[in-house]
């Protein structure tokens, strides 16, 4: 199967993904292409480390580079300080300087680290994505955000740092159990929702067999999102406008997460039932049609993602609370991304607190949207 290429046009900060199965035996070689240092540090969890690290480690040697193994516990607690110094003081002691770099092989949560430590390490050294996860691939490998979190909440230091290259494997998804993968969908669904009608429904004609992992099917389906994104962020590196359209169903999913405690749900699971519960906000506020309102949640749940919440009175007052915090609102308002048809999203619109309790307890009540 060849390897499909996306390009992300951000003029001296361009970056192709290149996608395919067994796309990680070559990771030497592309990283030969871009012309940095023998000495790099590739960063991973103990999960991901123990499937791929040897492959990684080989494939960089193999291309003449001195690279160092760092590994984190697995899970969001590893994004936060602890781990960042941690992997500060092991690229100190390896000596890596201004033309090393970093390679981030895992989900997301390395992604963020790894591409935080090399924001900052030297201020500032060029990195790598090797994505492992489905969320990965699609999402938080491309676009430059990288960050940790901290107690008071998620992502709340950060930078934008572009990779120098995102490398996508394909294989690796194999290993991926279930929930993971089915996570991953719900940001894959969120692209036809928020860009490309089509692709919608192609998704939903071809759920059973990417539920069943089909290469090619993958193939093409990473690469769309990948287009997408890349499409959205050479709009908008920075988020001052369009790149918002990325947050569809997030206002809420945030939200969710935070009351919930982390953990309780996994991100793409809070967002599914975010961009449902924003799908009939859409149907209420910006004339998406009701029948799509339906496509939308049947999809989600077909993917075997969560499109309801139970929420007690107090859950849900905690809800409310949690959206006033986001760092996305801004005073009393809270702005939605809201569809006016699938394929079609308007950002910055004001929801007031009403319509959101009402499209909260619609959740709470049931999965099926009432017209
Ligand atoms: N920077 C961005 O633009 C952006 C966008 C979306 C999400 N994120 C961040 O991404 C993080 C979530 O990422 P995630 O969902 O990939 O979670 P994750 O990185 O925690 O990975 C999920 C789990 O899967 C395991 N795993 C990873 N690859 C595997 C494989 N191939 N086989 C078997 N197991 C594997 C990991 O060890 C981990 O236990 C969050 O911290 C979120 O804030 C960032
Ligand atoms: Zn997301």
């Amino acid at each position: 199967m060849p390897v499909r290429t996306v390009d992300v046009g951000l003029d001296d900060r361009s970056y192709s993904i290149f996608i395919g199965p067994n796309a990680l035996a070559s990771l030497g070689n592309h990283c030969a292409g871009l012309q940095l240092g023998r000495r790099c540090a590739v960063i991973s969890d103990h999960t991901v480390a123990r499937r791929y690290g040897k492959r990684a480690m080989a494939s960089l040697q193999a291309a003449g580079f001195l690279p160092a193994l760092l590994t984190v516990p697995p899970g969001e607690a590893s994004k936060g300080l602890k781990c960042l110094q941690a992997c500060y003081d092991q690229l100190a002691a390896q000596r890596l300087d201004r033309r090393s770099f970093i390679v981030a092989l895992g989900g997301g949560v390395v992604g963020d680290l790894a591409g935080f430590v090399a924001a900052t390490y030297l201020r500032g050294i060029a990195f790598v994505q090797v994505p492992t996860t489905l969320l990965a691939q699609v999402d938080s490998s491309v676009g430059g955000k990288v960050g940790i979190n901290l107690k008071a909440g998620k992502n709340l230091v950060g930078a934008f740092h572009q990779p120098r290259l995102v490398l996508c494997d394909l294989s690796a998804l194999n290993s991926l159990p279930a929930r993971e993968f089915r996570a991953g969908l719900a940001e894959v669904i969120k692209y036809g929702i928020i860009y490309d009608a089509t692709f919608f429904g192609r998704l939903e004609s071809q759920l059973p067999k990417l539920l069943r992992r089909d290469k090619r099917l993958l193939m093409d389906v990473v690469a769309r999102c990948c287009e997408i994104k890349a499409d959205v962020v050479r709009q908008d590196e920075t988020e001052t406008g369009l790149r918002a359209i990325l947050n569809f169903g997030h206002t809420i999913g945030h939200a969710i997460e935070a009351a919930c405690g982390y953990g309780a749900y996994l991100h793409g699971e809070a967002i599914s039932i975010g961009q449902v519960a924003a799908a009939r906000l859409s149907a209420e506020l910006c004339g998406l049609p009701v029948a799509d309102a339906r496509r939308i949640e049947n999809l989600f749940v077909r993917a075997g993602l969560p499109a309801s919440i139970k929420l007690t009175s107090v859950r849900r007052a905690k809800v409310l609370g949690a959206m006033r915090l986001d760092k996305k609102v801004s005073g009393d308002e809270i702005k939605f991304v809201l569809a006016r048809r699938i394929g079609e999203v308007q950002f910055g619109i004001p929801v007031n607190a009403k319509s959101i309790e009402r499209a909260l307890c619609g959740l709470a009540r049931a999965s099926t949207l009432s017209s």
